[in-house]
């Protein structure tokens, strides 16, 4: 189909070329380049076609320039994590929540006692586990947080566990330490046994105890994320074309399809023409946590992005790339692929449930 050729001349040439092949067959791709060079046209891989195109390797890049940390506030339901933010970035979003039980990934830039930094607040109850794993996959680090009131819990084990899978430095935030029932030592003996030693305990994972009624061991909690984030020596080019990943994503009624974008490298702007996932675009507007336009985003700047022609997936890259005509290429590529895929998937479970119970 890819050439629009009609099957049975592909197949008849392929015959000529001594090759037994069906209908439904899957070529290789050199198969395919031969086949596509008989009928005049240039076969590339998909892969090859969009290294071409996005051209992005960022580690090679030359200007590369040092970025403020992205970190992952990450624990069991009702632990303390939004409230701990709330008390960082000065503000109530825990009163606002409907039952006080977050549902999304918060994304949140803020300039710190130590210097920006990136937060991710994501949901603890049990239902939200894979938004807790994407937060894991775009975090510098992650802050376990574990109320002193109660234990180490599923979640808090669920946590750990992303940050060994993704390889992200954990540090732990124990809080609620104003409660009268705060047993600190109990949570790091429980932890201990999760593998997580902490540096009280001759470890070297750091341990900060903080209340966020009181805000007690908050600057120090911060401190503590400034020094895990210079080890890392994070970078990246503030001037390369944009690229980075979907936190959330929506259709709003009023304004379309829009998304929380994590910018990864370089400046995204406005009118910036992008693929994502498997659809197109250009920044049409862009606004920060607080509702606020914005005219560009840099590294590690989170951003709320109008103008996709369709809704992308939570963990899609967006890639900006040089103008809407080449955007729209790589998308329709890209959906005609999945379409492919899926296809196979079916018909790979029809097969089988045909043959299921011979
Ligand atoms: P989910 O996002 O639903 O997983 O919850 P969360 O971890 O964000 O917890 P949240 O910040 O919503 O706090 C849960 C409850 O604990 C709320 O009633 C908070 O007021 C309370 N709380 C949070 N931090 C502290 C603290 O430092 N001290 C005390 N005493 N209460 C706290
Ligand atoms: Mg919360």
């Amino acid at each position: 189909g890819m050439m629009d050729q009609m099957p049975a001349r592909v197949i008849a040439k392929c015959m000529e070329m001594g090759m037994m092949v069906t209908i439904n067959a899957r070529l290789d791709f050199e198969t395919i380049q031969v086949l596509a060079d008989e009928f005049g046209y240039d076969a590339q891989l998909m892969e090859e076609y969009e290294e071409e195109v996005l051209g992005v390797d960022d580690s090679q890049a030359e200007d590369l320039e040092p970025r403020h940390p992205v970190v992952t506030v990450m624990g069991h339901v009702d632990h303390g994590k939004t409230s701990l933010l709330d008390w960082i970035r000065k503000t109530h979003v825990v009163s606002g929540e409907s039952g006080g039980i977050t549902q999304h990934i918060g994304a949140y830039e803020v300039t710190t006692s130590v210097g920006k930094v990136t937060f991710l607040d994501t949901p603890g109850h049990e239902a939200f586990s894979a938004m807790r794993a994407r937060g894991s996959q775009v975090t510098d680090v992650i802050v376990l947080v574990v109320a002193a009131d109660s234990m180490v819990m599923p979640q808090t084990v669920e946590s750990i566990e992303l940050a060994k899978r993704e390889k992200v430095p954990l540090v732990v935030a124990i809080t609620k330490m104003d409660l009268p029932t705060a047993n600190p030592d109990k949570i790091r003996a429980q932890l201990a046994e999760r593998g997580v030693e902490v540096e009280q305990w001759g470890g070297n994972v750091s341990c900060i105890e903080v209340s966020a009624r009181t805000g007690e061991g908050m600057q120090q909690l911060l401190e503590t994320l400034a020094l895990e984030a210079e080890v890392l020596e994070l970078k990246a080019s503030k001037s390369a074309h944009a690229r980075g990943a979907v936190v959330e994503s929506k259709l709003d009624a009023g304004k379309g399809s829009m998304a929380t974008i994590l910018v990864q490298n370089g400046t995204l702007h406005i009118g910036d023409p992008f693929v994502c996932g498997v659809y197109a675009g250009r920044v049409r507007a862009m606004f920060d946590d607080r509702g606020k336009q914005m005219k560009s985003a840099g590294p590690s700047a989170p951003c709320q992005v109008l103008g996709f022609d369709g809704t992308p997936q939570a963990g899609d890259e967006l890639t900006v790339v040089e103008d809407e005509k080449t955007a729209r290429e790589i998308a329709s590529k890209r959906r005609m692929a999945a379409r492919e895929r899926d296809l196979r998937a079916r018909k790979s479970i029809s097969l089988e449930s045909t043959y299921e119970g011979v």
